[in-house]
């Protein structure tokens, strides 16, 4: 795998390319099928590497995992269910955080799990807390090993009340796939219901469990004692659905990203639209465009859903380099996702960021020492320069960054960007985008 990919920026991206079904559904539909006594089938999977890294996880356990990533298939079998070796775990398990969700479906069957150290995205201290609380309260027994966390239920799990600190995505998906088979009733209180957590429902629905989601962020779910595999298709990407609409409007171009779904998209949509973006609602995707008119500036703050999507701020940031006037983004889910923006200053970016709650509310991370809030002053015209992915959708950010500059840049790690973004050379190439790779 090449070390260096550098681009030649300052051309419009046109075209059409396609997303196929989101990563942070993916991964844990693929766990949930630990849950079932019979194979589950899961479609419109994309190539990417969370993907292989959950198919081996959960070959470590004893599934056997049958991919076909080139029509998007994969079948789990997990009749048979075993120990992994921890040290097995960790070597695989490095770059994704998916091995806490593990816990709740081995300790149904198996009653131990184990949660070696946890990679993911370095955006913040991303602690599990909340996680292991959360398994403590279902009756599991959490003991710090030298090896990782050891998680015992010698008395089984049972049902429980519980109330999330923050609406918390991982720890909604913890509570869903722990309650599901435990002992009667689970009630769940500011729960997370991002798209993906209603995906993760339907999956374990179709499985045979019994759960309501209620309006004010409540969830009911009544154990039952068995579950089946299950066949879906996953919800699509919108989180690569609206990277590209950025990078469509960073250079200046037209992109039509086919499956895009409206439907978990409107703040974007709604921000994409008050800056100046073009959108053509089709049938089977969505067209996104520069209208050749001057970008606005905007102000916005990111949150759980329903509101703007943390993971949508960054690739936004760069089109915001090119919007007339000053951008406001305050970032109140992660308290350190602003560090990024170093190397778009470089780029010839007007980007300050600040440790105050610069948006309209005060957040959890106000008056501590982490700078959450951004100003971007523009329009700035980007130049090439030499760059490192911080991230993973920092470092796609990155990427549209040096598709609009103007001259030549390297990025050095852009493989942390095969983590999430499928086919994304192929996808370039699509688009007429100018890059090679040494
Ligand atoms: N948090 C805690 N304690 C915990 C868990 C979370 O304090 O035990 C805090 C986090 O530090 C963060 C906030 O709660 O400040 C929200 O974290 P959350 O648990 O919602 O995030 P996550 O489940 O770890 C998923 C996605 C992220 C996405 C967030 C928010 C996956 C695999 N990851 O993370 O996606 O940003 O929800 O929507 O689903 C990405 O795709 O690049 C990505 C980082």
């Amino acid at each position: 795998m090449s070390s260096i990919f550098s681009v030649r920026g300052g051309r419009p991206l046109e075209g059409e390319i396609a997303v196929r079904g989101a990563k942070n559904l993916v991964s844990k539909a693929m766990v949930a099928a630990l849950l079932g006594e019979t194979p589950s089938v899961l479609h419109s999977v994309p190539d990417i590497r969370d993907v292989q890294i959950v198919g081996k996880l959960l070959e470590l356990h004893g599934v056997k995992v049958d991919m076909d990533l080139e029509s998007g298939t994969i079948t789990m079998d997990p009749s048979v269910i075993d120990k992994a070796v921890t040290k097995d775990i960790d070597a695989h398990a490095g770059s994704s955080r998916i091995p806490i969700l593990f816990c709740g479906p081995m300790l149904h069957r198996l009653g131990e799990a184990v949660i070696p150290d946890l990679g993911g995205c370095r955006i913040g201290d991303r602690p599990i807390n909340y996680h292991l609380d959360v398994l403590r309260e279902f009756g599991a027994k959490v003991e710090k090993r030298e090896a990782g966390i050891y998680i015992t239920a010698p008395n089984g799990l049972r049902g429980t009340r519980i109330e999330l600190e923050y609406p918390s995505v991982g720890a909604t998906e913890q509570v869903l796939l722990t309650a599901v088979r435990a002992q009667g009733l689970t009630q769940l209180k500011n729960a997370a219901v991002e798209p993906e957590i209603e995906d993760l429902i339907a999956v374990l629905q179709k499985m045979g469990a019994v759960i309501t989601l209620q309006t004010d962020r409540t969830i009911e779910i009544e154990g039952v004692d068995r579950l089946t595999g299950y066949e879906h298709v996953a919800l699509p990407d919108r989180i690569e659905a609206a990277s590209w609409a950025c990078a469509a409007l960073a250079t200046k171009g037209d992109i039509f990203v086919r499956n895009a779904q409206q439907k978990g998209m409107f703040a974007f949509l709604n921000v994409f639209r008050k800056i100046g973006g073009g959108i053509d609602f089709r049938e089977d995707g969505i067209r996104f465009f520069a209208t050749g008119k001057p970008l606005k500036a905007i102000a916005i703050e990111t949150d759980v859903h329903p509101g703007f999507m943390t993971d949508w701020q960054q690739p936004l940031v760069v089109a915001l380099t090119q919007a007339e006037g000053l951008s406001i983004v305050h970032e109140t889910v992660y308290e350190n996702r602003l560090g990024f923006t170093a190397a778009l200053n470089e780029m010839g970016g007007k980007i300050q960021i600040y440790r105050d709650c610069l948006g309209g509310s005060r957040c959890r991370f106000g008056r501590q020492n982490f700078n959450h809030s951004a100003v971007i002053s523009g329009a700035t015209p980007l130049r090439g320069a030499d760059i490192t992915v911080p991230d993973l959708r920092g470092g796609f950010s990155y990427l549209i960054a040096a598709l609009a500059a103007e001259g030549v840049s390297n990025i050095r790690g852009i493989d942390l960007i095969d983590r999430g973004y499928a086919d994304f050379r192929k996808k370039l190439t699509a688009l007429g985008a100018e890059f090679w790779e040494e």
